[in-house]
């Protein structure tokens, strides 16, 4: 029986997406923009499903039942295949799943990959976005390497910045948590656009954060980059705390993460951090601090682990029979 393997990496935000125009077609409210990391990875493997007249997703080897974010992708990818054949999808993550460390977005764009070498399609790239974002509005981002610019004003077309290789940096995933998230990212983001009081300031600041994040990326300006992530992450994070009910993502030891990172600025060291919607802290440094960085997190914090990443490419076949 043909099986097909593909993997693809997170992506984290830069520029944050958080909140959506439409809900029944995921379409996110604004620009974001991402990088995608090499060492973490989501490794997807299809095949048809003869024992039931259903599509199946095994998520580390655990069947899921909620199938809300795979069924409206492989929806729209059957018009393209002509088949209404079920699968059997077996999905790893080498990382915590939904703790904040876009397994999602990983797993559909490789399933996404898969299915597109499955059934020998030829999709453009816009096709892919779209089916990728169906799924999860990060989603689209993670089939590209690299600095990533997904541009709400332009159908959500997803364009590289800056090639991986291009400006070597560093990204320092602090683990400071394992659990599940309580709240997930589609329902905190609802929340925040029905009752956060600063909901309109943050749609009205993405063009302006997009503009210098993407002017700092093709400068390779370090301070520049520094100053829009963290004022965007910041802003999203008030955002949250401001939505009814209030929501924090936040543990003491992400603080003490950030405390670290403050310190690591004064003493000269270039970093710095984004957290997305889960506890874990990302830092992007200059690989000529990354060691003394993760050494110092991991001696001054009571994070579980720091995971290494480069900046990583697209997502790729790995098997096929
Ligand atoms: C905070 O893409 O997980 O990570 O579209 O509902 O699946 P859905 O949401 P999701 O939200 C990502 C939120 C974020 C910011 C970002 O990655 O841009």
């Amino acid at each position: 029986m043909k099986e097909t393997v593909a993997i693809a990496h997170p992506n984290f935000a830069l520029v944050k997406y958080w909140g959506k125009r439409n809900s029944n077609q995921n379409r996110p409210a604004m620009s974001s923009i991402s990088v995608t990391v090499d060492t973490m990875i989501s490794t997807t493997k299809i095949f048809k499903n003869t024992q039931l007249n259903q599509h199946q997703l095994f998520i580390n080897g655990i069947e899921e039942s909620d199938l809300s974010k795979i069924l409206p992708p492989l929806e729209y990818l059957s018009e393209f295949s002509r088949t209404d054949e079920n699968l059997v999808i077996e999905s790893q993550n080498n990382f915590p799943t939904s703790s904040g460390l876009a397994s999602s977005a990983s797993g559909i764009a490789s399933l996404v990959t898969a299915y597109e070498a499955h059934y020998d399609l030829c999709l453009d790239i816009n096709h892919k976005v779209e089916a990728c974002m169906l799924g999860s509005g990060s989603a689209p981002r993670s089939l590209i390497g690299g600095f990533v610019l997904m541009d709400h004003k332009n159908n959500y077309r997803c364009s590289q910045i800056l090639k991986e290789p291009e400006w070597p940096i560093d990204v320092l995933i602090c683990i400071t948590s394992k659990d599940p998230k309580e709240i997930s990212s589609r329902e905190g983001m609802e929340i925040s656009k029905k009752t956060s009081p600063i909901y309109q300031d943050w749609l009205d600041i993405n063009d302006k954060h997009i503009n210098l994040a993407m002017n700092a990326i093709k400068d390779k300006d370090m301070a520049g980059l520094e100053n829009v992530t963290e004022e965007n992450c910041k802003l999203m994070h008030k955002v949250m705390k401001t939505s009814n009910p209030s929501i924090s993502y936040m543990t003491d030891v992400t603080h003490s993460c950030l405390a670290e990172i403050e310190n690591l600025r004064s003493s000269g060291h270039s970093l710095f951090y984004t957290i997305d919607a889960g506890p874990q802290v990302k830092i992007i440094c200059d690989p000529k601090s990354t060691e003394i960085i993760r050494d110092t997190i991991i001696d001054k914090t009571s994070v579980i682990d720091v995971v290494y990443a480069g900046l990583g490419g697209p997502p790729r076949i790995i098997d096929e029979d």
